[in-house]
């Protein structure tokens, strides 16, 4: 049975093997020890099976917008609905936090990471030209507005 929790301190081994696993550019374990420690924005989940790491997925909140910045599972576990219960979870902190919506950049070849952000109402707003620095490849970005985000613009432009 997977379970969903707050990423902690303690899991960042874990963490680390899916990342390195799934990832071309992976990030370090600086870059997650100051997501845990040091970066109030941060809004991370890790999928454990056991005591064992499986996968993990991140957000920043971001003023009024949640940008983001991983999900991944490990290979042996995907198609097992884990990226459902990672964006069940972001978008229920995303609007716990009141945001207006979630945008993220996905690689334009990453048809399964597309497909399940379609899934739950993310759309392509705009390309990134050659983001990725290993494949030049371009980034889509996404984003999902919440009905707060009708408000916020005429709130907005009304100041
Ligand atoms: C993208 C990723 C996180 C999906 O995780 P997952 O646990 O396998 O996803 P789920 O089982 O919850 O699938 C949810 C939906 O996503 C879509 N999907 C996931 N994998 C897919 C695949 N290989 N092909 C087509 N659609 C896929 C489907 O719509 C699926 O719904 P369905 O099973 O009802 O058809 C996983 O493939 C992964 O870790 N990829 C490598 C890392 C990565 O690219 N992350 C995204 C960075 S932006």
């Amino acid at each position: 049975m997977i379970k969903i929790v707050p990423m902690k301190e303690e899991h960042i081994d874990g963490v680390l093997a899916v990342e390195e696993a799934a990832f071309s550019i992976p990030w370090t374990r600086q870059d997650f020890e100051r997501e845990v420690k040091e970066n109030a924005m941060a809004i991370y989940f890790v999928a454990l099976d056991g005591e064992k790491v499986v996968g993990y997925a991140g957000m920043w909140h971001v003023i009024t917008e949640g940008h983001i910045t991983n999900v991944a599972v490990l290979y042996e576990y995907r198609r097992q609905g884990i990226g459902k219960l990672f964006m069940e979870n972001l978008e229920k902190a995303a609007l716990e936090k009141e945001m207006i919506g979630i945008t993220l950049e996905v690689r334009i070849n990453n048809e399964p990471a597309q497909r399940l952000y379609h899934k739950y109402g993310f759309r392509a707003e705009g390309i990134r030209k050659n983001y990725y620095s290993d494949t030049h490849e371009d980034a889509v970005i996404m984003w999902k507005y919440y009905p707060c985000y009708e408000d916020y613009e005429k709130h907005c432009n009304n100041e």
